[in-house]
């Protein structure tokens, strides 16, 4: 039996104590949006809890923050039932539509003999398009962790709620025995963005929207890869035990009555909040259908300067005693409804669907579609990401389709109308051979999506060229899609390496390639031999290892052969480094093609990094470093992604979105709304010249 050393009471005070400042940074953090600690304060803080735990895994509490991330990847997840059924809400989709929702309530509660007020009052929420999840606490503590499922029974993922740093492992105040909590689950378009950029460095498909994203993170199996995700939380509901008496398994006789108990929906959003979570800010309490029909109109524009989707609005009864009487009717609550916002979705025809395949071999049907205009560009084409999608769509060629495009998401095909369907359609079938190379497919049972595994299946190649050119990568000018074809049709490239062997006399041979952009291209190649050593990291394309974790993979190896000889605990220790891609880019270096790959590339003269010690930066700018920028509208000498790696080069960050967090914006012609919102939030505003100037005087 293994022993620990006796702690003494001050390192359990200790242990306490951290813990508590933990929370609370956290809450001001995440929750309040005001953060009053310094990341690196927090980290040592964090770090020293973490080390008294090891010493003593008794002090680990359920709440330490350092719980968040469970150890062990779940195997499989359990279905459990809801002690009170998570309902949903119907859809009106314009004022009328709510009147009319008024008027059925006000008669029902006719006929139920119930005598409504004479001017009842409506809570609008913003609907956030999320995952919905139900939270129970017992003792003030996070216990449980359900999706939405069916309604009546969902899926324990515990494990994973506790990595949304927005939801509380422990209540703050005055909380009652036991509670349920219910809200959205969500991705920030920042991050949403964020996520679909690496998917697609690394050759994965591309969530359609954050709602699927965020539906698809909960139900990981490895809580670190949701963690890596950053969710978010709003909660909306709460449920006191008088609502779950009967369905309980703890006693709660003897228990505290909760002072100022919540009577209505109003109420609970400021009991939520007092119990530490995150609640929409935008909700508003509304005197009558009018006000509500000013808050739907108002939010259709303002919601596009929101860092999170909303589809419409939630109006819901405040009075609880009101909501009590009314009830559900078999699917929907009658004290609710949701009030959406016209979908930017369109009718359109299916044509077709091809096959496209990616540089890691996965095969991705796309429909080809009659052209519709749908949030500002034409929409001709819609991924359908793999075949379960097409099967669960039952899609056939020459079937009328909803496409639906928002923002800047990918378009995608959300309903087939089968009462439109032609006579004589065929159900989709994904091809048993790749479109490319012929060979056999593959599609693991437990993976949607197929892939070819021929490792030289010439798409492949070609998508490995193209994203080892790509300008994150070795930034290669001139190698195009059209040129990579030929080059890899006529066997002039199989393989990475072969590009730095071309010759002018080869590439001049080459279809619409004269001498002269044969000398231009072979210099480019030339010159990419000194990009850093990060770059090549990603540009080898090794699966789940997009251009941020390349950066801080070299961080930690500095040469390419320490990265070839590590182990995969090595890589996974790197902060941010997950197990996942610790295991394959493990895979990746013990493959025999890729070591003399890499091989020829050193002999090559390819930079594969250096073994020198990396000296560290001793002066930050401090006018840069830690801040947050956002850019927008068109800068007059310099591009986005330049101004954008100067600023993180100075240790800054920049995001997408306007928020309280951004320190600066930085400003071109042309700005549009997110100006606008700096402005209302007194947000600095520098023109290109004064960033330089900022950037230049500390350096
Ligand atoms: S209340 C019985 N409030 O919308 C009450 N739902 O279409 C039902 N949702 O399943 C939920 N924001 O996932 C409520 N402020 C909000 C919401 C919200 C988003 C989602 C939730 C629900 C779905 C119903």
């Amino acid at each position: 039996m293994q022993t620990y050393p006796t702690m003494s009471p001050t390192q359990t005070q200790r242990a306490k104590e951290l813990r508590q400042l933990l929370q609370k940074a956290s809450y001001e953090y995440y929750v309040l949006d005001s953060p009053t600690l310094e990341d690196s304060v927090y980290d040592r803080f964090y770090r020293e809890l973490q080390d008294l735990e090891a010493q003593d895994p008794e002090l680990i509490t359920p709440d330490s923050p350092t719980q968040r991330v469970g150890e062990r990847p779940a195997t499989q997840f359990y279905a459990v039932e809801h002690r009170i059924p998570l309902y949903s809400l119907e859809n009106a989709f314009d004022i009328p539509e709510l009147q009319q929702w008024q008027e059925r309530w006000l008669r029902q509660a006719k006929t139920l003999g119930i005598k409504p007020p004479d001017a009842p009052e409506y809570v609008c929420e913003l609907k956030i398009d999320g995952s919905a999840l139900a939270l129970t606490y017992e003792d003030g503590i996070l216990v449980r962790g359900v999706t939405r499922g069916d309604g009546t029974r969902g899926e324990d993922i515990t494990q994973n709620v506790r990595t949304i740093r927005s939801i509380p492992l422990k209540l703050q105040g005055n909380f009652p025995p036991v509670v349920e909590v219910r809200g959205e689950a969500f991705l920030g378009l920042q991050v949403f963005a964020e996520l679909n950029q690496q998917r697609q460095e690394t050759g994965e498909y591309q969530f359609a929207n954050p709602r699927n994203a965020a539906a698809g993170t909960l139900r990981q199996l490895d809580a670190q890869a949701v963690a890596e995700r950053r969710l978010d939380f709003f909660a909306y509901t709460l449920h006191l035990p008088e609502d779950l008496s009967g369905n309980l398994s703890i006693n709660l006789t003897n228990n505290p009555l909760v002072d100022s108990q919540p009577v209505s929906q109003w109420e609970s959003l400021e009991f939520l909040k007092k119990l530490g979570f995150r609640v929409n800010p935008h909700a508003q309490l509304c005197a009558d259908l009018t006000a509500v029909a000013e808050y739907y109109q108002q939010w259709d524009s303002k919601r596009r300067d929101l860092a999170y989707m909303t589809d419409g609005v939630v109006v819901k009864l405040d009075s609880f005693t009101l909501q009590t009487q009314l009830g559900f009717t078999q699917k929907f609550p009658r004290w609710a409804i949701a009030l959406k916002y016209p979908a930017e979705e369109a009718p359109s025809i299916c044509l077709g669907i091809t096959i496209q395949v990616g540089r890691t071999g996965a095969l991705t049907p796309v429909a080809e579609l009659t052209p519709v205009a749908l949030a500002g560009t034409t929409v001709s084409r819609a991924t359908l990401h793999n075949g379960d999608r097409i099967a669960e769509l039952d899609l056939r060629v020459g079937d009328t389709v909803i496409v639906r495009k928002a923002g800047e998401i990918i378009p995608e095909v959300v309903q087939v109308l089968p009462e439109l369907r032609p006579a004589d359609t065929q159900p989709f079938a994904m091809p048993n051979h790749c479109p490319a190379c012929g060979s056999i497919v593959v599609k693991p049972l437990t993976e949607v999506v197929t892939r070819c595994v021929n490792s030289s299946c010439p798409a492949i190649l070609q998508g490995s060229i193209l994203h080892w050119a790509s300008r994150d990568a070795m930034d290669i000018n001139g190698l195009g899609e059209k040129l990579v074809q030929q080059l890899v049709s006529q066997k002039l490239v199989e393989s990475i390496a072969d590009l730095y062997e071309l010759t002018e006399t080869q590439l001049a041979s080459l279809d619409r390639f004269g001498q002269k952009s044969a000398q231009k291209l072979i210099a480019a190649i030339i010159t990419s031999k000194s990009q850093p050593w990060a770059r090549v990291l990603y540009g080898l394309g090794i699966r789940h290892v997009g251009s941020v974790n390349a950066k801080a993979i070299v961080q930690k190896f500095p040469h390419l052969d320490q990265l070839a000889a590590a182990r995969i605990s090595d890589i996974a220790g790197i902060y941010g480094i997950g197990e996942e891609i610790a295991q394959s880019t493990h895979t990746w270096f013990s493959l025999p093609t890729n070591q003399s790959l890499i091989s020829r590339l050193a002999q090559l003269g390819l930079n594969l990094g250096s073994t020198e010690p990396v000296a560290t930066p001793s002066i930050s700018n401090t006018n840069i470093t830690g801040k947050v920028f956002v850019i927008t509208g068109t800068l007059p000498n310099r591009s986005r992604p330049e101004v954008k790696a100067m600023i993180e080069a100075q240790g800054g960050k920049v995001t997408d979105s306007v928020s309280k967090k951004t320190n600066y914006l930085v400003v071109g012609a042309e700005a549009g709304s997110k100006l606008t919102k700096a402005e209302n939030l007194g947000i600095p505003c520098l023109s290109e010249a004064e960033l330089i100037a900022l950037i230049s005087k500390n350096s």
